[in-house]
């Protein structure tokens, strides 16, 4: 069993990997729109990421005999009006993502439950890569984004991401 207050920041979490899931399919979207394949087919590896940490989440739950309370996920429609504005948005997202995942730790660290700081390991790691990922990139755009060529060389390179399933198993 696990504390109570620990299993709704839990159940909380697994919504916010889901939106971070739909926010970056918005991203997705507008890049692809634009033309931008590879800045688009990056974000679409960051929803496949997303997903992946959501039912890694959940499956948590799962194994700890609790239950899974999904809940809405909110649209981020976001509009965006240049090609820096998503990228930032991601780094600014990941951010609030990393304070989430440190209040659950906080909040286990309390409890003195190992288990589930053992567990949240990975994720504070995780946040780590996700913040300087995005933040590259928008350092990168702003070196070499505001021309056509050095835009076309980063879409070119960000098209080579692929997928890779997470590391973590549970
Ligand atoms: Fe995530």
């Amino acid at each position: 069993m696990l504390n109570k207050e620990l299993v709704s920041l839990l159940n909380d979490q697994i919504n916010m990997e889901w939106y971070s899931a739909y926010l970056y399919l918005d991203i997705y979207n507008y890049y692809t729109d634009q033309n931008l394949n590879g800045f688009g087919n990056w974000f679409y590896i960051q929803t496949q990421e997303e997903r992946d940490h959501a039912m890694l989440f959940m499956q948590y739950l799962l194994n700890n005999s609790e239950k899974v309370v999904l809940q809405d996920i909110k649209a981020s429609n976001m509009l965006f009006h240049d090609f820096r504005e998503p990228a930032n948005a991601a780094f600014e997202h990941e951010k609030k993502v990393t304070a989430s995942i440190n209040n659950i730790y906080a909040a286990a660290y309390e409890q003195k439950d190992f288990r589930t700081m053992q567990f949240l390991d990975w994720f504070v790691k995780e946040q780590g890569e996700e913040e300087k990922n995005t933040e590259d990139i928008v350092k990168r755009y702003d070196l070499f984004g505001n021309d056509a060529k050095g835009l076309y060389l980063l879409d070119s390179e960000l098209a080579a991401r692929v997928y890779m399933p997470p590391s973590l198993v549970l």
